[in-house]
């Protein structure tokens, strides 16, 4: 019997195949679960390169199922991060008071019923045979999903749930109870109140307008000053059920699609802010135009605002259930500095957040839900750690070496981590490229960019060789785990870099490439048993230098992470990146002993 045979036979006496995805919404992406254990996840913009890619997953689908040595015939259920169903009395409430949305609504659903119809779509996307498709499909509530993504790759059987984003299923923030297999929702938050939209606005109004910039204006809120403080109180309030928007500096609600799918899978955002934005503060900036202390002090008074509303919530979650622990998930949650600070702001004390945190984790987290909640597919499973994407064969990685006449040595385990590690103490750029790649919108070291954290200039040798990024956005800290109280002020580990700290003050001068303007760093902790390479790699470079941190970023220029090796030895050859380390294979473009 073939392996793929041995593994449809064991899954007939055993449990499910359940294929998870975020279709039609940004982030598209699927993930799979067997027999109770996500064994892929990868999000459609590193298949299509397009960031954020939109439509319909189709071929991060065809990804998994490979991955897993699986068809479409073997699918038991296919779980969709949305259920168009939730929330209507919500809906119709709103049409009721505001009559003339009722079109642009109806339409809107209209368009969403037509997406839902996952057989059709699998047949005309992936080429399925319809005979093959015996799948029930099951949609999880968008924010359901998103908790469940976060609790069900946690250890615990007792959490608080909390997610926050733009919006899913018309609603913008959930609070729940998680406990054994179920998650027991206590709160809403709805629309037209968004925090995310909230955040979406200012950055538009200082120039950041395309889908996702918010986690690079995160990075200039501390060159700001509390400026406009009265300001942004009025814009929202805090109230007993969660929080409202003042609706006099936004558009109207309902009265344009605040986000369209263009036809090339990418989104666009429509404008949020009211002309009252612009009689308060003057035009927005243009974003050819220098960023103005007026822009950084509303880019501060946002990340204030956001943190107090961030931690509103998360108080008021722990009044319903009142736990040291808490699971997060949605977009919000990817705001590393206020994850960063609700260990000192809430009697939180515990978190577990899944790498991939935004919309592109629902599809994991809509198949948890399935294979837990409904399902009670077997034991807990937790998880260890990102590396649920592609892994490609040494063969294949030579032959791309080959294709474009790369000079390289292949080195065993021992040689290339000295090397590696002298590269990076060297001051070289450092392409790292291994195993599988990262579930989530982070490279978490092995579709990273490794540098040396110690060099002053380090920054800017990036920045002009390869990542052209905002002059205020800082790169991140990969720490040896056990090291990490000893450099930073927090001492909870942040496996998939979503928590900001403190660099300790002693630190600050042996960090100047990763230590940002307030002295924080988004850190990520590495651990041996998540990632030995990696581990063993920064182990080499403290060994050389008395510092366990190696500065990483993501593997790609202005483009999704490369996934696959030909990817990753183009950005090489068409960057000054000094080194490419893909597998075995080491490349230096200086000619240099290796
Ligand atoms: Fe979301």
């Amino acid at each position: 019997m073939n392996q793929k045979g041995a593994w449809s036979f064991l899954r007939l006496a055993i449990m499910a195949v359940i294929l998870g995805i975020n279709t039609h919404h940004a982030g598209a992406s699927a993930a799979l679960i067997v027999d109770g254990v996500p064994v892929a996840a990868i999000a459609e913009e590193r298949l299509t390169r397009i960031k954020y890619y939109a439509k319909f997953p189709a071929l991060a689908i065809k990804t998994v199922l490979e991955m897993a040595n699986l068809d479409f015939k073997d699918i038991d259920y296919v779980a969709v991060g949305r259920d168009d169903s939730a929330n209507t009395f919500k809906k119709a409430e709103y049409v009721l008071k505001n009559p003339g949305k009722l079109l642009s609504l109806l339409k809107i659903r209209s368009q969403r019923t037509e997406l839902d119809d996952i057989k059709t779509l699998l047949e005309r996307e992936c080429g399925a045979n319809p005979a093959d498709l015996r799948f029930e499909q099951v949609n999880v509530e968008h924010h359901l999903a998103h908790i469940a993504s976060a609790y069900f790759i946690s250890p615990w059987e007792h959490a608080a749930g909390f997610s926050v984003d733009g919006s899913g299923d018309f609603v913008t923030a959930m609070l729940a109870e998680c406990e054994g297999n179920q998650i027991n929702i206590k709160e809403r938050v709805y629309l037209p109140h968004s925090l995310g939209f909230f955040y979406t606005m200012i950055c538009e109004f200082i120039g950041y307008r395309k889908y996702g910039d918010e986690g690079k204006v995160m990075g200039l809120a501390p060159y700001g000053t509390d400026a406009y403080h009265d300001i942004f109180e009025q814009m929202v309030t805090l109230t007993d059920t969660g929080f409202e928007l003042n609706p006099d500096f936004f558009v109207p609600f309902g009265s344009q699609s605040n986000i369209t799918i263009l036809d090339n899978g990418s989104m666009e955002v429509a404008t949020l802010y009211s002309d009252k934005m612009r009689e308060l503060f003057g035009d927005p900036r243009d974003p050819k135009n220098e960023i103005l202390q007026r822009d950084m002090d509303l880019a501060y008074g946002m990340q204030a605002t956001f943190e107090k509303v961030y931690m509103h919530l998360l108080n008021k979650l722990h009044k319903l259930v009142p736990t040291d622990r808490v699971v997060m998930a949605g977009g919000g949650a990817l705001n590393s500095v206020a994850n960063g600070k609700l260990f000192h702001e809430t009697p939180f004390r515990h978190t577990a957040i899944q790498p991939a945190a935004g919309d592109d984790g629902l599809a994991m987290g809509a198949a948890l839900y399935v294979s837990q909640s409904i399902l009670g597919d077997g034991p807990r499973w937790e998880i260890n750690d990102a590396y649920f994407g592609p892994e490609f064969s040494e063969s294949e990685i030579k032959s791309s070496l080959d294709r474009e006449k790369i000079e390289y040595k292949k080195l065993d385990r021992e040689q290339l981590l000295e090397v590696t590690a002298q590269d990076i103490a060297d001051g070289k750029v450092v392409g790292w490229y291994q195993g599988r790649s990262e579930w989530g919108p982070r490279a978490l070291g092995n579709r990273s960019i490794l540098a040396n954290p110690n060099r002053d200039d380090m920054k800017d040798i990036l920045n002009a060789r390869i990542k052209r990024r905002e002059w205020f956005r800082p790169f991140a800290p990969a720490v040896l785990a056990e090291k990490q109280s000893e450099v930073f002020e927090g001492d909870h580990p942040s496996p998939f870099m979503l928590h900001v700290y403190k660099i300790r003050e002693n630190w600050r001068d042996k960090l100047p490439a990763v230590n940002h303007v307030d002295n924080t760093g988004r850190l990520q902790t590495v651990s041996r048993n998540e990632n030995p390479l990696y581990y063993d790699l920064i182990s080499r470079f403290e060994q050389k230098t008395g510092i366990p941190v190696v500065l990483n970023t993501s593997f790609n220029e202005n483009e999704p992470i490369v996934n696959t090796p030909d990817e990753a030895v183009d950005c090489y050859q068409r960057t000054k990146m000094d080194t490419l380390v893909i597998g075995n294979f080491f490349c230096q473009k200086i000619n240099g002993d290796v």
